[in-house]
């Protein structure tokens, strides 16, 4: 991995800092980054011009619409889904804004965080990450630390027996991440060098779960654990996507079915997967929304649900029916997004609504069929990319 440049666009002048600036250039220059066909799919939307927005949101209020749901209104982090926090100084002053970038425009495939660039479906353009770098940078309260350069040498079968002791009841078998970030995805491996994951391991994360470990593990023992870590990196295979959904061309599904047999809501709002899996292939009248960003819908979808992200609520609450028509929002996190969704259906009257209990990542675990944004039935693409299937 060859971060030819540290770049960190942390000013020493508070006032700077407190202002939005625009982070700009996280991505100019940053195509030598060796992204493993990272950069392939996203050439060709780098060129598109800014929204033609006639009163552009700043990085706070873009801060605030998309991201404040799991990342908590400061970065305090852990607003939902374990999301983490954004505001960590260790981690603010590791991450260049190409990492920064690349994380917000791609997302950690197969988690909750979704793509959020256009170019991958997602509702941001390239301004707009700008913008949110600049805003995440203003949380950042002293100059950036270069992680040094260049592979670390350790041994990764040393490291497999220190990550299974020591890490993975957080962040889950060989990576997948639990409670804790995913350490094996794809696109955290391809932008972070070894001395970003070093630094994290030896002086973990002030303020959140994460531990230093600097004196707990030998010098040798820290090379091995990255190694370990590097070694899981799998090359992700990136379709390219439409940057808007296909035109809806049918709200209800089972338009002439009978209403369906739901049990009580648990807490008045969520409903269980495998219920509405049977009320389905019963022949239910639903409507299923999808609240996570669309370039999470695009992906893969269930069959017939109508992407409606968390965000953006109102584009499609008039084609909605006001009738008993019963409407199930779900996402993958597996209640954040949903129950935004729903908490906004209620607020403008639409009373039989709930919330996918357990999220589509335990109806792709079920086996229960997705499509993708295309139409193909696809096979779900494995939720948390797991190097070892
Ligand atoms: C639905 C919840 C959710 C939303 C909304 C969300 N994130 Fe995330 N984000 C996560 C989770 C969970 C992770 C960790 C993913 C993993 O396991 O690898 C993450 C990871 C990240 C990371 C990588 C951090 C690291 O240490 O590697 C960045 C940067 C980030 N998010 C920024 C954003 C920004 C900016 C937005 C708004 C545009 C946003 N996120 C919206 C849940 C979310
Ligand atoms: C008690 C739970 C816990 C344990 C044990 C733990 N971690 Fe973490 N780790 C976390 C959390 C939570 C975060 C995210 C912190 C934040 O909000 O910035 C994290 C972050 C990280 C990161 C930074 C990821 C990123 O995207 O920036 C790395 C690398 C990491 N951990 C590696 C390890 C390794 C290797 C071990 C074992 C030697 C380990 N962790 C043990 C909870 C844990």
């Amino acid at each position: 991995m060859a971060h030819r440049k540290q770049r960190n666009t942390y000013s020493r002048d508070p006032a700077a800092r407190a202002s939005t600036r625009d982070g700009v250039g996280w991505h100019a220059g940053r195509w030598g980054l060796v992204l493993a066909g990272l950069a392939v799919a996203a050439r060709t939307a780098l060129a598109a011009a800014p929204a033609a927005d006639p009163k552009p949101l700043d990085g706070a209020a873009l801060f605030a619409k998309y991201c404040a749901l799991c990342h908590g209104a400061k970065g305090q982090g852990y607003a939902a889904d374990h999301a983490n926090a954004l505001a960590n100084q260790q981690f603010l002053t590791s991450a260049t804004d190409p990492f920064l970038g690349w994380a917000i425009a791609y997302g950690r495939p197969g988690t909750p965080m979704a793509a959020f660039g256009k170019d991958r479906g997602g509702p941001l353009d390239h301004g707009q990450v700008s913008k949110l770098i600049g805003f995440i940078r203003s949380w950042q309260q002293s100059p950036p630390i270069p992680v040094p350069e260049g592979l670390i040498r350790g041994e990764p079968a040393r490291g497999e027996k220190i990550y299974a002791a020591q890490c993975s009841g957080c962040h889950g078998p060989r990576g997948k991440g639990k409670t804790a970030p995913s350490l094996n995805n794809p696109v955290l491996l391809a932008t972070a060098p070894d001395g970003y994951l070093r630094r994290a391991i030896a002086e973990g994360r002030t303020g959140t779960p994460m531990p230093a470990f600097a004196r707990k593990l030998s010098a040798e023992a820290l090379n091995d654990v990255t190694a370990y870590l590097r070694s899981l990196y799998r090359k992700l295979e990136w379709k390219t996507v439409p940057e808007t959904p296909p035109p809806i061309t049918q709200i209800i599904i089972n338009p002439k079915g009978g209403p369906p047999r739901f049990p009580p809501l648990r807490e008045g709002l969520y409903v269980p997967v495998d219920k509405v899996r049977a009320e389905l292939v019963r022949g239910a009248r639903l409507v299923l929304l999808d609240a996570r960003p669309t370039s999470d819908w695009m992906l893969a979808h269930i069959p017939g649900a109508l992407p409606v992200p968390y965000y953006d609520v109102d584009a499609m609450v008039a084609q909605l029916p006001r009738d008993d028509t019963f409407i199930v929002a779900y996402c993958s996190c597996p209640h954040a997004a949903s129950g935004q969704v729903v908490t906004e259906l209620r607020s403008r009257g639409f009373k039989n609504t709930a919330v996918l209990d357990e999220g589509i990542f335990v109806w792709m675990e079920r086996g229960y069929p997705v499509t993708t944004g295309t139409g193909e039935t696809a096979p779900a693409p494995t939720p948390a990319p797991a190097p070892d299937r």
